[in-house]
């Protein structure tokens, strides 16, 4: 009986732990689908502002991290301006990019 608490409480963590966005999963999801153009600390590629003619915010910038968790998320799974859907990163990846970008500032 008491060995079974044990386990069904530690289930219960698990199961929180992954409900959680993790910014440390975020930062793996980051370097693959974002850094390309949004440079390794959010500082905009600048050679990706060029080719793509638009002005690129730093997403350590105020205005960036000004933003909630539901407007980042957004921008990631549709887009924003000439920013087309990170197609590549869905479920809970969205929410550890989210999280790790808030980290950024
Ligand atoms: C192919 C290049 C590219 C990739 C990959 C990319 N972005 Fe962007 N991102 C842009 C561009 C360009 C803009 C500016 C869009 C505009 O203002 O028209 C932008 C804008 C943004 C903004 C909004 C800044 C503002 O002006 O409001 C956020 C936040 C953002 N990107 C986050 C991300 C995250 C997180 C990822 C990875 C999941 C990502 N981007 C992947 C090119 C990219």
């Amino acid at each position: 009986m008491r060995k079974w608490l044990v386990l069904t409480s530690f289930s219960m963590l698990a199961a929180g732990a992954a409900l959680a966005a993790d910014a440390g999963a975020g930062k793996a999801v980051y370097d693959r689908a974002c850094k390309s153009c949004h440079g390794a600390d959010g500082t905009a590629n600048p050679a990706v502002a060029k080719m793509m003619k638009v002005e690129i915010k730093d997403l350590k910038s105020h205005d960036v991290q000004s933003m909630s968790d539901a407007d980042l998320k957004k921008i990631v799974t549709e887009g924003k301006g000439k920013m087309r859907p990170v197609t590549s990163v869905t479920g809970n990846q969205v929410d550890d990019v989210v999280a790790y970008v808030k980290t950024l500032k």
